[in-house]
């Protein structure tokens, strides 16, 4: 070991292994080490005093002779489960390359929402369709729009009649308001519920049609309306992304219209808005972007950029959400909290989510439940299920979450749920879906709509209908 360490040191991380005497000759540019051994690869670096581990991007080691063949089955082993950091667990990814989806213009922190307004008037436009909800309304929140409008001297319509989980009547509502009035562009005011009411209204007037054409992936022909989103909670991340969730209420089903023409013109994240976000209300968007990041990092399709984002998303809830809940005033965890579901919204946006967002999906549609919340419940179930195919993952989030696990996966495994659980206890979710009034006798008709989600094609593991079944059922008992 100490001679592989010795050649390598000066140009890349020092390796180690735990027993067999291997030579390494260090390829500068490449990172690549060729050590006498067979081929294989190492995911994952530990320092020689065994204190840290990262994961390394780039360092592939060939060993051209067989001198301890188990280190080459164990490497190959990890090699066909994928690990991050060298091997990303997607074998179709080299065929057409990435796609990243992100607005035009993303403006965070203290202030920006003022900036948005030099934006909106330097892109001309006449008339905005505000689309908010009628607590914001009420509260007196949509006035900081309102006058960031006024000062540029830009007209508006307001429609309030989104709720939480926004149905397609009240698209259509949106949409008729919009056309009367003749605007021009829309803008967002409030969570995930506004934005995606708006960006269905801003697809159907261009598009046309009803928002049910255009439910799965890039069905629409024209650049929908423009679309400044303001947001209010931290969250779903829906000022940004590339999918509008609509609840279709004839079938009781969260429709994904998953489309990169969706995507916000301007993101606003001013976390001055977020102060007035109640306790519950922090606790469960907040919960919403941990799982984001989580469903993100065990991604099928998640790649180097989505992870990164993922990554240091979990590390600042981790840190901030408990201060956001305990003390919504603290404007530094209202900021940095802002920034972790805008973190999670870039890693999910691409690398798309799981199980926990498909099932969590169809406790909105029937019963009409706070998505953070069936989020939050459901997170440490399907995670222990995924944890079974992908135990390596969780030994990057048990680091994000600040835990020095080793190289135990099983020791991460069980730190990560017990973290997520204890997060979920300290910010008040409710343990389980029996609490929620969720009803067992419906458990089939949830799995069986889940097993369509989209959300649940990129999750690491495959559930059979049973399996989803269970996943309720343990979700309701835990
Ligand atoms: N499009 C996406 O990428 C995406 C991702 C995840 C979730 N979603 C969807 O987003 C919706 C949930 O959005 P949400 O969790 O942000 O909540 P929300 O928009 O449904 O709002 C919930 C309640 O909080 C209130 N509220 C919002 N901001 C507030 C503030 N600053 N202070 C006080 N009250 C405030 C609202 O008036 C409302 O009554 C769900 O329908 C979910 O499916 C969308
Ligand atoms: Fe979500």
């Amino acid at each position: 070991m100490a001679a592989v360490a010795s050649h390598i040191a000066c140009c890349v991380p020092s390796v180690c292994v735990s027993s067999g005497s291997l030579e390494a000759t260090p390829t500068y540019g490449s990172a690549e080490i060729r050590i006498p051994g067979g081929a294989f690869k190492f995911s994952r670096l530990t320092d020689c005093s065994g204190q840290k581990s990262r994961p390394a991007s780039s360092l592939r080691i060939h060993a051209v002779q067989t001198s301890k063949p188990e280190l080459v089955r164990e490497a190959n082993e990890r090699l066909q489960s994928g690990e991050h950091g060298v091997n990303y667990h997607h074998p179709d990814a080299g065929k057409d390359g990435y796609a990243f989806f992100m607005p035009t213009m993303s403006l965070i922190g203290v202030g920006s929402l003022n900036a948005a307004g030099a934006q909106i008037s330097e892109l001309g436009f006449k008339k905005a369709l505000i689309v908010t909800d009628k607590v914001l309304l009420k509260v007196g929140a949509v006035d900081s729009v309102i006058k960031v409008l006024d000062q540029i001297g830009v007209q508006y319509a307001i429609y309030d009649g989104t709720e939480p989980n926004p149905t397609d009547i009240q698209v259509d509502e949106g949409l008729a308001l919009l056309k009367k009035e003749g605007c021009d562009f829309i803008v967002s005011f409030g969570g995930g519920s506004p934005h995606d009411c708006a960006k269905a209204i801003g697809v159907l007037a261009t598009n046309g049609g009803k928002i049910h054409d255009y439910e799965g992936l890039n069905k629409t022909k024209k650049s929908m309306l423009p679309l400044v989103a303001v947001n209010t909670t931290a969250g779903t991340a829906a000022e940004l992304t590339r999918f509008s969730i609509i609840t279709d209420t004839k079938r009781h089903v969260k429709m994904a219209i998953i489309d990169w023409r969706v995507t916000p013109t301007i993101a606003v994240d001013d976390p001055t808005l977020m102060i007035g976000m109640p306790k519950s209300l922090t606790a469960a968007t907040g919960m919403d972007a941990l799982t984001h990041a989580i469903e993100a990092y065990v991604s099928t399709i998640s790649n180097p950029v989505t992870d990164a984002s993922a990554l240091h998303a979990m590390k600042l809830i981790k840190t901030y959400l408990r201060d956001a809940v305990n003390d919504g005033k603290n404007l530094k965890a209202r900021d940095m909290m802002s920034y972790a579901e805008f973190l999670a919204g870039m890693a999910f946006n691409s690398a798309s989510l799981g199980y926990v967002h498909a099932m969590a999906h169809q406790l909105g549609g029937i019963y009409n439940l706070p998505h953070g919340v069936c989020n939050a419940v459901l997170l440490p179930v399907v995670q222990e299920f995924n944890s079974s195919k992908v135990p390596h993952l969780f030994i990057d989030i048990a680091e994000a979450f600040g835990y020095n696990v080793g190289e135990d996966e099983e020791k991460a495994v069980k730190t990560v749920l017990a973290e997520i659980r204890s997060l979920s206890k300290d910010v008040g979710i409710p343990k389980n879906l029996n609490e929620l009034g969720v009803k067992p006798e419906d458990f089939e008709l949830l799995a069986d709509n889940a097993m369509k989600d989209a959300c649940g094609f990129t999750n690491p593991r495959a559930p059979t209908k049973e399996e989803v079944v269970e996943l309720f059922r343990k979700a309701y008992e835990q």
